[in-house]
């Protein structure tokens, strides 16, 4: 299985901090934020990963990641011209994922559970990782019926159920021809959520329900709140100090 590291998008809602710097580059406490979803991919035994960005961000990714070599991996580097979607980075490693399986994760995603046993069991078709939340808007929502998933949308107005589709999807080779015909969203995007559609349509699309934190760093909240859970415990600084 290939790994994907997906590190796109301008990251607006962080700026002045993402003004130069790329998301998947700012701190989490006391490691660089991209170093968590590496984690998750090593944790789960893949060592050949691309790394895709923006051009604005390639230089500094790769300047920090390196050949792998620190990580005990090897990376390939993928340029994604515009920020045309999730969808469409995993498109462009096509080549590079060989027709082999992949796991693609999002730069600014942390997982907190132990995701390495399905990683390294799974067996064809497409596994999304999804997470109760409070703010199911502001994700893919996938709706389940016992063990079945029998909707996912991408940020949807009304959402049917508060379970987020978090940002590590393993998918088969299919996904790619799945990609090639996809089109478009109203944002201009191709959406991953509609990769996993593809899969949920053909009946081959499978779900495991996190249990522990998962954190999306893509807010100035959601980051300070990566930061407190990766520290552990939260020790307020005593009053009249910092
Ligand atoms: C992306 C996906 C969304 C997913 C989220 C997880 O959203 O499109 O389906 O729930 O990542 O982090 P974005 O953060 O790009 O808006």
């Amino acid at each position: 299985m290939k790994g994907i590291l997906i590190c796109g998008g301008t990251g607006s809602r962080l700026r002045p901090l993402t003004e130069i710097t790329n998301k998947s580059l700012l701190p989490v406490y006391d490691k660089p934020l991209i170093q968590y979803p590496l984690q998750t991919l090593i944790d789960a035994g893949i060592r050949n990963i691309a790394v895709i960005t923006g051009p604005e961000h390639i230089d500094q990714i790769t300047s920090f990641l390196g050949s792998g070599e620190r990580f005990g991996v090897t990376f390939a580097y993928k340029v994604q011209d515009k920020p045309a979607g999730i969808a469409q980075a995993l498109g462009l490693a096509e080549e590079f994922v060989d027709g082999e399986d992949v796991c693609a994760i999002l730069g600014d995603n942390i997982f907190f559970d132990d995701v390495s046993p399905i990683i390294k069991a799974f067996k064809g078709g497409g596994h999304v990782f999804l997470k109760e939340v409070t703010d199911p808007e502001r994700f893919g929502v996938a709706e389940m019926d016992g063990d079945r998933v029998v909707s996912i949308e991408e940020k949807p107005t009304n959402p049917k159920s508060n379970l987020a589709a978090t940002g590590c999807y393993v998918y088969d080779n299919h996904c790619f021809e799945i990609i090639k015909k996809m089109k478009p969203s109203a944002r201009g995007e191709l959406e991953i959520t509609d990769v996993s559609r593809g899969y949920l349509e053909n009946g081959n699309l499978k779900a495991t329900i996190l249990q522990k934190d998962w954190i999306d760093a893509g807010t100035f909240e959601s980051l300070f709140e990566a930061a407190r859970l990766v520290r552990g415990t939260y020790i307020p600084s005593p009053r009249g100090e910092g």
